[in-house]
C-alpha cells in the first residue's frame, strides 16, 4: 500500500466504524428494508422509497440516460440504485465502506449485472473516462475537505469529458441546516463530536471545480424544490412538492468535467 492509500484508510476508519457499528445493530435482518432504510437516515419506508425517487429523478434531470454508466459513491443500502433498477440498462457501480449495506444494495436491487465494490478509501474502482455521471448523496457530508477533495479528484478520474459530477452538501446559507450544525456542537461539547458533519460553501464549490478539472453547472438550495418529479404524489406524501418540483434538504452540486 502506497503511503497516500494508508493516509486515505486512516481517513475514513472513524467513519466506517460509525456505520458499521450503526448498521450492524440495525441490519440484523438484511432482507428488512425498514432496517435498511434507518440504517442511512430514513425514518420510513415510504421516506426510503421516495427519496431514492427524488435522487433517481434529479439524476436524470442533469442528464442520466438509461444506457448512461453511473456511480454511485457510498450507495449506503441501495436507496438510489432500487430506484433505478427498473429504468437504467446502462452499467451501475455502487462503492461503500460498509458490507452489511452493500450487501442489503446488492439485493435490494436485483441487477446481477450491476456492479457491488466493498472500498477500504476514497477510491473508485472504475477505469479512466469511463463514467458518464458519479453521484454522491450525503457522503461528503461526512468527510473532511481534505477527504472530500481527495475523492473528486477520484470522480474526475473515472468521468468522461462532459460527464457530470452531482453531490449534496450541507452549507450555513439554509436556515435547515443549521439543526445539524446544532446538533453536531452539542456532541463536540459531549465527547468531542466522533461523527464528523462537514459543510461546504459555494466559494469552496466555485473555487475548487477549476483545479480539479471540473466547471459549475449549478448549485440548488435544499429548502428550495428544483427536481422535476415523476411521481409528485408520492414524494408529496413525505416532502413538500410545488408545481411538481421537490428538493433533498441538503443542497445539491452538479458540476461538469471539462
Ligand atoms: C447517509 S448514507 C447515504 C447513502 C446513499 N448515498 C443514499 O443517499 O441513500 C452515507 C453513506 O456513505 C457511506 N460512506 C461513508 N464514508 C464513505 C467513503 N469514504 N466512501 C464510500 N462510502 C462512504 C456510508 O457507509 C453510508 O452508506
Amino acid at each position: 500500500m502506497t503511503d497516500q492509500a494508508s493516509a486515505d484508510q486512516g481517513l475514513v476508519e472513524a467513519n466506517r466504524d460509525l456505520y458499521n457499528s450503526h448498521t450492524e445493530a440495525l441490519l440484523v435482518n438484511t432482507d428488512d428494508i425498514h432496517a435498511a432504510a434507518k440504517a442511512i437516515g430514513s425514518p420510513s419506508n415510504e421516506h426510503f422509497a421516495a427519496f431514492g425517487q427524488i435522487e433517481a429523478d434529479l439524476l436524470r434531470q442533469h442528464g442520466l440516460a438509461s444506457d448512461s454508466f453511473l456511480i454511485d459513491v457510498g450507495c449506503g443500502s441501495g436507496r438510489l440504485g432500487h430506484q433505478l433498477a427498473g429504468w437504467l440498462k446502462g452499467r451501475y457501480l455502487g462503492t461503500d465502506i460498509s458490507p452489511p449495506l452493500l450487501h442489503y444494495a446488492e439485493k435490494a436491487c436485483g441487477r446481477p449485472d450491476w456492479q457491488f465494490e466493498l472500498i477500504q478509501g476514497l477510491e473508485i474502482p472504475a477505469d479512466d473516462a469511463s463514467a458518464d455521471m458519479v453521484c454522491y448523496f450525503s457522503v461528503l457530508t461526512h468527510l473532511r475537505h481534505e477527504e472530500s477533495y481527495i475523492y473528486l479528484e477520484a470522480a474526475r478520474r473515472v468521468l468522461k469529458q462532459g460527464g457530470v459530477l452531482v453531490f449534496s452538501y450541507l452549507e450555513f446559507e439554509v436556515e435547515s441546516h443549521w439543526d445539524v450544525f446544532d446538533a453536531t456542537m452539542a456532541s463536540v461539547r459531549e465527547d468531542g463530536g466522533l461523527h464528523v458533519n462537514q459543510f461546504m460553501s459555494r466559494d469552496l464549490i466555485e473555487a475548487w471545480a477549476p483545479r480539479l478539472g471540473f466547471e459549475v453547472t449549478s448549485l440548488h438550495r435544499g429548502d428550495t424544490p428544483h427536481i422535476d418529479l415523476t411521481d409528485p404524489d408520492f414524494v408529496g406524501e413525505v416532502n413538500p412538492v410545488v408545481d411538481g418540483q421537490s428538493m433533498l434538504g441538503q443542497s445539491v452540486a452538479v458540476l461538469t468535467a471539462i
